[in-house]
């Protein structure tokens, strides 16, 4: 049984393609490579890859993280800048017996080293944006830098029964130089074990990384509960923990897929989706909603969904 699984749904064109090749008995690390490369690549995502929106200092600094659930190795890279595939390094690096993270400069090296393609990742779109929000933040006091950021994270498992797990975004719009969030970082923003599966997140990287939040799913998928279960508990537990002991908590989003291909979703807020494909379900979006009591529920995108999703990201920019 293969199935791939990711956050929101900018990553369905991508998971097309991952499944097609997981149907020809592709590799889940192939697979998954393909799926991410295609969000990096699509200039109109503005928390992924090329199009990213930018730090404070108008530099678009990119993080991605990468797992092989067959041996549990890891690779990531955290604050690169000008390089158009972040997961294809963060994939490279995990084949590494040391030095598995690399950050900035010491990433770009590397990158270089192996000759990842170069590129100029701060597109016009994304100036417009930083020069639109620089003028919103002189007339407000507060910085909210989490508007408009979602990384994209996802779950793969193919026939093999091998699963990999990997992450790529900008991280937040207008995040100070250096700042990393949950993305890059193992056991936060994804998680791999092929003897149970994987799992993967989006949101508040602050937020996110206080549970561990993808290790924490793995984990509870491995005690017998369901990826939905898993899910629900990860999310609902560290949800009342942070509004508890901090008053509040951040965004938190996340997909799961075990090693059988069943999958699960959760989340703290409205509008969050996703994009899954397996075997036996063809590439599909799904809008979450949760309910009062924590329980999620999940149901096909409308077309008309689809299509206003499209027209809004790929709308002018109004300054
Ligand atoms: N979840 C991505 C970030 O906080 O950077």
């Amino acid at each position: 049984m293969h199935g791939i699984i990711a956050t929101w749904r900018m990553a369905k064109e991508g998971i097309e393609q991952s499944d097609k090749m997981l149907k020809e008995g592709k590799t889940a690390a192939q697979a998954i490579e393909v799926a991410i490369k295609a969000v990096e690549d699509f200039p109109y995502y503005k928390s992924v890859g090329y199009g990213g929106l930018p730090n404070e200092e108008q530099v678009v600094e990119l993080d991605a993280g990468y797992m092989d659930g067959d041996i549990l190795s890891v690779g990531a890279i955290c604050a690169i800048q000008d390089f158009a595939n972040p997961i294809s390094i963060a994939k490279k690096l995990s084949e590494e017996k040391v030095n598995n993270v690399l950050v900035a400069e010491g990433a770009a090296k590397y990158a270089r080293e192996y000759h990842f393609e170069e590129k100029e990742m701060l597109t016009d779109r994304a100036r417009a944006f930083y020069r639109k929000k620089k003028k919103e933040l002189a007339a407000q006091d507060e910085l909210r830098p989490y508007d408009g950021h979602d990384t994209v994270g996802m779950v793969c498992v193919d026939n093999n029964g091998s699963v990999t797990a990997g992450t790529s975004t900008s991280g937040l719009f207008m995040k100070r130089s250096g700042r990393i969030g949950d993305s890059p970082l193992v056991g936060s923003g994804f998680y791999a074990d092929s003897e149970v599966g994987g799992a993967t997140a989006t949101g508040l990287g602050e937020d996110l990384m206080k549970g561990c939040i993808s290790y924490e799913i793995v984990r509870l998928m491995k005690e017998g509960l369901t990826p939905q279960e898993a899910c629900e508990k990860a999310v609902n537990d560290l949800d009342a923990k942070l509004i508890a002991k901090r008053g509040k908590a951040g965004d938190l989003s996340v997909v799961a897929m075990n090693n059988k291909g069943e999958f699960g979703c959760a989340t703290n807020i409205e509008g969050f989706s996703f994009s899954v494909a397996t075997e036996n379900l063809e590439p599909i979006v799904y809008l979450v909603t949760r309910k009062e009591d924590g329980h999620c529920e999940f149901e096909e995108a409308s077309q008309e969904w689809l299509d206003n999703y499209m027209k809004t990201r790929m709308a002018p920019v109004e300054e």
